[in-house]
């Protein structure tokens, strides 16, 4: 049997921080009301020469050196963004480039939005397995800034900018046990971007209604966490840690409670960087991997959920 492994994980944070009070100047909002409601205090913003390649290539690169891996050993680049810099080529063919390794199979995951990064996950993940390649580069690199409406409230105080990476290889030995992927067009019009063809100006901003997406992120991610351990034939109390998308830490502690798992297992990355869509996951995983707290042997649950519906999920002995 091969089975694929996450040989090194990377992160990149651009350097602004953009505070709650710093937006107390800009919109009608509290720190209170946005550290009450959601979580966050804090959130990265790219300057105006960063774009969704240049934090994929440093968090890339970071995973590459962590794993131990050569670019050139890698056979597949995936980068999920839902803020590419173009819409093709792909941020991760022109990311190839900048590695210099022309050839592999290079593709960006684009409308999967937060969940995004388990779907790049799942898909490198089948590809190993099945042993068709043995390395694999799965980025979230995403700039929310330059997506959202500065002026709305209700969303703008949410998102950050960042990009996270792991490496994937094979390995005999199981690692990732299963990953599993969802999507439900029906609640299309609850998270929303309108892009190029069918609108003008070609793109717009982030329309979210929120409670019914919180709803929705609750629902669906609880019956993901027991379709999950089911597949394993895994009892929560066996789960060490939950690598979460960090939407809301209302949510977070709500699936925490659904694998009965106290919050100092969940790895928690919001409150400094709010919701970067679909490199939140490898950027909290990055961080929880880099600090000691995540250990080889030990079992993870990712869990990622945004526009579409869709959402996924990955069982991981680390
Ligand atoms: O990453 C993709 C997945 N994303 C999610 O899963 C997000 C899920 N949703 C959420 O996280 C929450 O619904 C939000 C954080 C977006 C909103 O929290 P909420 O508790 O659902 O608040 P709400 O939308 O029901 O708004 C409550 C009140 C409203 O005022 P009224 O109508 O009660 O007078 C809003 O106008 O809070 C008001 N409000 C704000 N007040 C101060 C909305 N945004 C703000 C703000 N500052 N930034």
């Amino acid at each position: 049997m091969i089975y694929s492994k996450i040989l090194g994980t990377g992160s990149y944070l651009p350097k602004r921080i953009l505070t709650n009070a710093d937006l107390e100047k800009m919109v009608d909002t509290t720190d209170a009301w946005i550290v009450e409601r959601t979580g966050i205090k804090q959130r990265h913003l790219a300057a105006p020469d960063e774009n969704a390649v240049t934090l994929a290539e440093e968090a890339g690169r970071a995973a590459l050196d962590a794993a131990g891996v050569k670019p050139a050993e890698i056979e597949m680049i995936i980068v999920a963004s839902t803020t590419p810099q173009m819409v093709f080529p792909s941020t991760a063919c022109l990311l190839q480039d900048r590695f210099g390794i022309a050839g592999c199979p290079a593709f960006d995951l684009n409308a999967t939005a937060c969940a995004g990064f388990m779907y790049g996950f799942s898909i490198a993940d089948q590809y190993i397995k099945t042993g068709a390649i043995k390395n694999a580069l799965v980025i979230g690199s995403e700039l929310m800034s330059r997506i959202v409406d500065w002026n709305d409230r209700s969303t703008c105080v949410l998102f950050g900018d960042g990009a996270g990476a792991v490496v994937l290889g094979a390995s005999s030995e199981p690692h990732v046990l299963s990953t599993h992927l969802h999507a439900d067009g029906t609640h299309k019009d609850v998270l929303y971007l309108p892009l190029g063809t069918s609108k003008t100006p070609s793109l717009e901003t982030v329309k979210m209604t929120g409670n019914a997406l919180f709803k929705l992120a609750v629902n669906k991610l609880g019956d993901l966490f027991d379709e999950t351990l089911a597949a394993n034939h895994i009892q929560k109390s066996e789960v060490d840690w939950l690598v979460p998308h960090q939407a809301n830490i209302r949510i977070i502690q709500a699936m925490a409670k659904k694998l009965s798992l106290p919050m100092d297992r969940v790895t928690i990355t919001l409150d400094k960087q709010g919701n970067t869509s679909s490199a939140s996951i490898p950027l909290a995983l990055d961080a929880a991997v880099r600090d000691g707290r995540i250990k080889r042997g030990q079992l993870l649950m990712m869990e990622g959920f945004g526009g579409g519906l869709a959402w996924g999920s990955a069982l991981v002995r680390y």
